[in-house]
């Protein structure tokens, strides 16, 4: 039996022979789906936490659950660095809530670091897609078993911004059998903003270091004191730790944001603090983090304002994607330099093939300043703009994404009824 596509590239370059396509891995991944962020350059490891992170290796499962900007995804990255861990890093999005699109990431994933592994996994996804929505489980024992059979040394599992696949999709009960039945060789870590509808309860009984949540995240006085003295270079009084403490409750992104927009005030004037900004850190983290977002915004450069604003409303930036929609900006440079110079913006992965990523909060922050500047006209027309690039590309899941974002649901809609069956299936297009 042939293959069944998911998407709509699928097809295109399977292999000839049908039991070698079988076990083949569906040809759609994005590489960049599956590397870790790197480490930012100012960065403080956190002992107290990474030896939970180490403790609870023993278990199935750790949660890492906290607000956007805690430091999460920033805490698991650097553990696995500095333990020199086996792992699999998996970022997710809204379209990894189909199933078959979760496990096919997941054995790719593995088979990156065990060559050997997904002859059978993909051979199982790959003969029973249909049913995968009704019946992921049986897909994830056959995982299991092959994990059984294939990895030998341990190795991490990590889930980041699980929260994109939301409450309703099979996954969930994907992931619950796969820790149930969890091969002591592997470790799911799962990062997400909101406690995921996982089975809990099972996993609480444990142990305690199961889970880190919020309030294990929010840096402790030494923590803010070390990292302002290792990382910034800043030796805190006892008055301005409590001040710091006060204002930003160890939120890690307000004590970045505090610092830099302190080091720019005395850059210009000679002076620290502004009387005002404990009045600030008293508003939702969104105000708090707009007014410092601002702040860092305005000390840009025109062009280099006028490239964030336009590169916000892209899902992913891809150099390659990036240098073929703004020409005129040098994006090679610019987004290197950015990192190097900015906290919101950070790189996955080496080399060619390497994704940028806007802090979250940055990027609505940029999206919804575009949209005052340039009205919902404005926005809609750089959306048509993409729609159009990624089309010519034969991107058309992407493609329609804008032209959904750009209202025109006419065009989305043609382009739909002429590819789009396999995506609606697929939960792709929810
Ligand atoms: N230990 C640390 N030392 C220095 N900076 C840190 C540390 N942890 C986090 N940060 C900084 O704080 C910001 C937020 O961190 P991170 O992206 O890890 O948060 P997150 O909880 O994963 O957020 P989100 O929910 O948006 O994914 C980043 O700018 C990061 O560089
Ligand atoms: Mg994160």
């Amino acid at each position: 039996m042939a293959p069944k596509s998911r998407q709509g590239k699928a097809t295109a370059s399977r292999p000839d022979s049908e039991t070698e396509a079988a076990s083949a891995p569906p040809i759609f991944f994005l590489r960049t789906k599956l590397l870790p962020p790197r480490p930012a350059p100012e960065l403080l490891s956190r002992p107290r936490l990474a030896d939970r992170l180490l403790t609870n290796l023993a278990n199935p499962l750790t949660l890492v659950t906290a607000n956007a900007g805690s430091g999460k995804t920033t805490l698991v990255a650097d553990f696995l660095r500095t333990h020199e861990r086996k792992f699999v890093w998996y970022q997710l999005d809204h379209t990894d809530k189909d199933p078959f699109v979760f496990l096919g990431y997941l054995t790719f994933g593995i088979h990156q670091v065990v060559p050997d592994f997904g002859k059978a996994t993909f051979a199982y996804l790959n003969e029973s897609s249909a049913e995968l929505a009704q019946q992921p489980e049986r897909a994830v024992d056959v995982l299991i078993n092959e994990v059984l059979e294939k990895v030998e040394q341990q190795l991490i599992l990590v889930l980041d911004d699980y929260h994109h696949l939301g409450l309703q999709t099979p996954v969930h009960a994907a992931l619950d059998r796969l820790l149930a039945y969890l091969p002591d060789v592997m470790h799911v870590v799962v990062i997400s903003r909101e406690v995921p509808p996982i089975a809990l309860a099972r996993m609480r009984t444990h142990s305690p270091d199961s889970i880190i949540d919020r309030a294990d995240l929010l840096f402790t006085d030494d923590e803010t004191r070390q990292l302002f003295r290792k990382v910034f270079d800043i030796e805190l009084t006892a008055e301005q730790l409590a001040e710091y403490r006060e204002r930003t409750h160890g939120w890690i992104t307000a004590l970045q944001l505090v610092r830099q927009v302190a080091q720019k005030t005395v850059r210009r004037s000679g002076q620290t603090g502004s009387t005002d900004l404990v009045e600030i850190l008293r508003q939702s983290e969104r105000d708090i983090f707009d007014y410092f977002a601002e702040e860092v915004f305005s000390d840009e450069s025109e062009d280099v304002q006028r490239f964030l604003l336009r590169i916000s409303l892209l899902d992913r930036i891809e150099l390659d994607t990036c240098a073929a929609l703004f020409e005129d900006s040098n994006c090679a440079r610019l987004l290197p330099t950015l990192v190097k110079r900015n906290v919101f913006l950070t790189v996955a992965g080496d080399g060619p093939g390497e994704e940028y990523r806007l802090h979250p909060l940055f990027q609505s922050f940029l999206r919804r300043r575009l949209r005052s500047e340039v009205g919902r006209t404005g926005v809609a027309d750089e959306h048509q703009r993409f729609a159009r690039y990624f089309f010519s590309r034969g991107s058309w899941e992407k493609g329609v994404r804008h032209l959904l974002v750009a209202e025109d649901f006419v065009k989305a809609a043609e382009v739909i009824a002429e590819r789009g069956a396999e995506w609606i299936t697929s939960g792709a297009l929810s």
